[in-house]
């Protein structure tokens, strides 16, 4: 049941966010320090059997919703195969895509790929770990996975794009702070502001709707371009979504710069004085405060992150790269769940260890400044 993802603030974790990787095809300021990062050594890298495994088991503990992150997410050579592996954990009629075929050659390539790396006791498990998967999906104790989504920077998201929604994609985020080319060179360290601009189209011509677009607000960097972000919902089917400026190791970051959301909503109302901004539903476990410019295909909204927390409703857990369970976005309380499986662990000891670190989750993360100082990693290592 669901006993292990509730916290002891009666906060139930149903929504697994996964990072494939720590590599990425840009370099924006805000998530990547300006040396760069310390890569984790590929050997100690989940790999495809084990974050299936490890899958398996939350969503049978509960989690319906799991979301892809990086780094850049599409940069993980196999991603359609274990896109078309998670698809698997989906409920049948759960969400749009053409997940849910059975068979397919993503599972043997998964476990080709993975099993050199693992040796011995590991072997045994992997196997036991596969059967069950087979097993599992709607059969598991848990309701299934209804959302299997992406976060990705749109970069080579769009050739990828028909192959991922065919193995059961279900939603589609994609970063973009600028509308502007030259500028989009200076924030992400590389071009690329086309590429981005035609996934974001790709996406809607595939049927997701909306596609949700990720605007990181920064003060004197790209905060002259909230209306032109927000013109875009005219007649696109687009969620626009601002984001309040967050502290990450290695960001630089400053409150002077992060842009409150109050502000944005008043610069927007005056930029389009004749167009009601009206509230829109907000749903259930979403951290976006939603709005509609009235007759608007699309939609805006706000992530406060910083201005007004959420932490009360958070619903969400992650899985690194690198095999930690990391219980908060902040801070830097997190438990190996790769030395766990590589040390023997059974399911229930899986299963024991991950309910202690939620266990252990604290009620709400500090004030912004607070934050700030707080030790964390670098936002490329843990994705959003
Ligand atoms: P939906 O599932 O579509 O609601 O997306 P999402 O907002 O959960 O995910 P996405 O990867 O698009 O992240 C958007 C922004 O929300 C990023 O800036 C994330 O860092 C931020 N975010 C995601 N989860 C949390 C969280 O638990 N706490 C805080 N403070 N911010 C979060
Ligand atoms: N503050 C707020 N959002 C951030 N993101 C990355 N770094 C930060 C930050 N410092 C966003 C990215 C991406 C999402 C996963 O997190 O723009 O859309
Ligand atoms: Fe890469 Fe995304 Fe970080 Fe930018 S925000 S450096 S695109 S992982």
């Amino acid at each position: 049941g669901s006993a292990i993802l509730t916290d002891s603030f009666s906060r139930l974790h149903t929504y697994l966010r996964i990072s494939l990787t720590e590599r990425c095809n840009l370099r924006c300021t805000y998530c990547m320090p300006a040396d760069g990062v310390a890569l984790t050594p590929g050997g100690q890298l989940l790999t495809t059997p084990e974050i299936m495994r490890l899958a398996r088991l939350f969503v049978e503990a509960g989690v319906t919703k799991v979301r892809l992150t990086g780094g850049e997410p599409t940069l993980r050579r196999d991603i359609v195969d274990l896109v078309a592996q998670l698809g698997r954990l989906r409920t049948p009629g759960g969400g749009g895509g053409g997940g849910g075929q059975g068979g397919g050659g993503g599972l043997e390539a998964g476990q080709a790929a993975g099993s050199d790396s693992l040796a011995g006791r590991g072997e045994q498990q992997q196997q036991q770990a596969q059967q069950q998967q087979q097993a599992a999906g709607v059969a598991a104790g848990g309701r299934g996975l209804s959302s299997l989504a992406i976060t990705s920077n749109g970069i080579v998201l769009a050739r990828q794009l028909p192959a991922l929604k065919e193995a059961g994609l279900t939603a589609v985020n994609i970063s973009l702070d600028t509308l502007r080319p030259e500028r989009f060179q200076v924030l992400a360290r590389r071009p690329g502001h086309g590429r981005v601009m035609e996934a974001i189209a790709a996406a809607a011509r595939l049927g997701f709707d909306p596609v949700k677009v990720n605007v990181v607000v920064m003060r004197g960097v790209n905060d002259d371009e909230v209306a032109d972000f927000a013109e875009l919902t005219r007649a696109q089917p687009v969620n626009v979504r601002f984001i309040e400026y967050m502290p990450f190791d290695g960001n630089v970051w400053s409150d002077s710069k992060m842009v409150p959301y109050r502000e944005l909503l008043a610069r927007i109302a005056a930029a389009f004085p004749d167009t009601p901004l009206e509230r829109l539903d907000d749903p259930r476990g979403e951290v976006a405060k939603n709005f509609r410019l009235r007759g608007h295909v699309g939609s805006v909204s706000f992530i406060t992150s910083m201005t007004q927390a959420f932490c009360a409703d958070c619903n969400r857990l992650r899985l690194l790269a690198d095999g930690n369970l990391k219980v908060c976005l902040f801070g830097a309380s997190e438990v190996s769940l790769r030395d766990a499986l590589r040390g023997g662990a059974t399911d229930d000891d899986l299963r024991l260890i991950i309910g202690a670190a939620v266990r252990r989750k604290r009620a709400a993360h500090a004030g912004m400044f607070e934050l700030a100082a707080l030790p964390n990693r670098p936002m490329i290592t843990i994705g959003g």
